[in-house]
């Protein structure tokens, strides 16, 4: 298959690019598509050949559920029932924007996309370019992470072409993506809202508008064997390069010091920008400023995606506090690194 690419600024002026690019959704083709988190690999949420297309393409096994992408609040009742009140407030709050919503659906959503669930997955993305190919579409767009199953999640339309080139129809690049991190997936059909992936948009927004919410066991912690996690995803091996990595948490002076006494010959570093020229002859990866965990963000895929172009045998990693976005940051890095981490604790 020819992938057919698109660079699209202004959807208001590139109508005849925006035309094509909605017809590929709208007769059941794979679209890469732009959103401020991360890109997608979107299909019509309505078509099950095309969303079985999707799983094809990435290799991702069946029984895990895709999120559909709405332009607004207002389709929510299309695809849900029984929605809270407070979706519509957290809606109104925080879409567009990195912020996925589960929810009952109806039976118009085919099991496809839920994997059989009685839930969906719903969120309304913010990139001007999606947004306008969602309304030409008509239709809503089942879309995953545009990265082949196991792999990092791409940030740039280059990343998109590295796993998917070749094995869907066509890829929008809409610049590179402003969060970085997969949106937060928030579960609201039970009695207190439960956190299933720390994401771009931080807990405690969540918690200033709901007040408590519960925090799934599989964000900071492995499952033992046999225990399911609720987002299906949470289960699988996951943004890992093909070295294995080793997350180490704590005051970064003495991460960096702990890593700094265990470099061997062909290490790699992911660090903080002030550690940047602390580990002389190792491939280093620093992913922005202790303090400035949005930019850690943005770079923490790109640094993980990295290490596959060189020769390193083993991965160190520095890794931020759960405040905020280090929650989503640190639960990508330990994901990659299969949870194995040293903790070195607070203090100099
Ligand atoms: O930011 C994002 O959310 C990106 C962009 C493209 O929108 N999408 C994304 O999709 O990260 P994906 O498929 O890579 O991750 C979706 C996660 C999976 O872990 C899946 O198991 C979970 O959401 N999920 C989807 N539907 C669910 C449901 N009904 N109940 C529980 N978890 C669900
Ligand atoms: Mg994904």
């Amino acid at each position: 298959m020819v992938t057919q690419y698109f660079r699209i600024t202004d959807p208001e002026t590139q109508r005849e690019e925006l035309a094509q690019a909605a017809a590929i959704l709208r007769e059941g083709g794979l679209l890469g598509i732009p959103t401020e988190t991360v890109y997608g690999l979107g299909a019509n949420g309505l078509n099950t050949d095309a969303v079985n297309r999707i799983f094809l393409a990435k290799g991702r096994p069946q029984d895990n559920p895709l999120i559909l992408h709405i332009p607004g609040p207002r389709w929510l009742s299309r695809y849900c029932r029984n929605v809270p009140p407070a979706a519509y407030e957290l809606a109104e709050r925080f879409w567009p924007g990195p912020l996925t919503m589960i929810l009952r659906r109806r039976a118009n959503v085919p099991n496809a996309v839920t994997a059989g669930l009685d839930t969906v997955g719903v969120r309304c993305p913010d990139h001007p370019v999606t947004l306008a190919i969602i309304r030409e579409a008509g239709v809503p767009v089942a879309a995953p992470s545009g990265n082949l199953s196991g792999r990092p999640s791409p940030t740039c339309a280059r990343h998109m072409a590295e796993d998917m080139d070749g094995r869907i129809d066509g890829i929008v690049d809409g610049g590179p993506c402003q969060v970085g991190v997969e949106s937060t997936i928030l579960d609201l059909t039970t009695p207190i809202p439960r956190l299933l992936r720390p994401g771009g948009l931080p807990l405690e927004a969540l918690e200033e508008v709901l007040g408590e919410v519960a925090v799934d066991k599989a964000v900071t912690a492995p499952l033992s064997a046999g225990e399911k996690p609720r987002a299906p995803g949470m289960k699988y091996r996951h943004y890992a390069p093909k070295a294995p990595v080793t997350v180490v948490t704590g005051d970064s002076r003495r991460t960096a010091r702990y890593i700094r006494e265990r470099l061997g010959e062909r290490t790699g570093v992911i660090c903080f920008d002030e550690y940047r020229e602390d580990f002389p002859g190792c491939v280093v990866e620093d992913i922005g400023s202790v303090a400035d965990k949005a930019e850690q963000a943005r770079r923490v895929f790109d640094a993980l995606r990295a290490f596959d172009d060189t020769d390193v045998t083993a991965i160190f990693a520095q890794c931020p506090g759960d405040g905020g976005l280090g929650l989503a940051v640190a639960n990508r890095l330990k994901k990659a690194a299969g949870f194995q981490i040293v903790d070195l604790g607070e203090g100099a």
